[in-house]
């Protein structure tokens, strides 16, 4: 009996190899995630840091992409690590690029976090509501709660888990939009 996938896991594979056919790799790379590569992996690792993101933690990056986030960490982390997952394979493969061999990125195909309880500090999820539906940015959330408890716990489980289009009043605009069709132009909700 053959079993159905989440839309988004096509969707966003169809976008990228598109991508991939038609543009140089970095730009390609840049282009699946939204653009703005650097610039907006530097305004995500401020965003994180003044949250409390401590050179020492494990950030679990929930969509991570072709870890525009990742690589700007790479300094900052020093002790710590990145686990990057991503419903699509080709971004996962470019995450990795000069990130050290001890973070992880791994191919999800649901809304599950494949990393063990208490293994995180924080989890991020730096657009990627935008792409789900409700319910399973929703379900993502609760599956969050499970991975990140392992320091600090002064922090509260907002700052922990990091989402910025959550309460967003432009969530139910780009959400609706894109998990009818994905828009290839996702980047204008970054
Ligand atoms: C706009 S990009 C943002 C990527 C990255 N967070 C960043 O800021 O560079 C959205 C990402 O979410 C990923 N994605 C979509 N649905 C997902 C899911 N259910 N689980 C994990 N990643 C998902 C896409 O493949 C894509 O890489």
């Amino acid at each position: 009996m053959g079993t159905r996938s989440f839309h988004f896991v096509e969707d966003y594979r169809t976008l990228v190899r598109q991508l991939i056919a038609h543009l140089p790799l970095p730009e390609a790379m840049s282009r699946a995630v939204g653009g703005d590569f650097t610039a907006m992996g530097q305004i995500e690792r401020q965003l994180l840091i003044g949250y409390g993101l401590k050179p020492d933690h494990t950030l679990v990056d929930v969509g991570c992409g072709a870890g525009r986030l990742a690589k700007q960490l790479v300094d900052y982390l020093a002790s710590g690590r990145v686990l990057g997952t991503d419903v699509v394979p080709e971004l996962i493969d470019y995450a990795k690029i000069g990130c050290p061999p001890t973070w992880q990125f791994t191919v999800v195909e649901d809304i599950r976090i494949p990393f063990a309880e208490n293994e995180a500090d924080f989890a991020s999820f730096f657009s990627v509501f935008t792409h789900l539906l409700f319910e399973e940015s929703f379900c993502y959330l609760l599956e969050s709660t499970g991975i990140y408890w392992k320091h600090d716990e002064s922090l509260s489980p907002a700052a922990r888990s990091y989402s910025p289009f959550l309460n967003s009043s432009k969530t139910g605009r780009c959400s609706t939009m894109h998990t009818k069709r994905f828009a290839t132009d996702c980047h204008s909700c970054t």
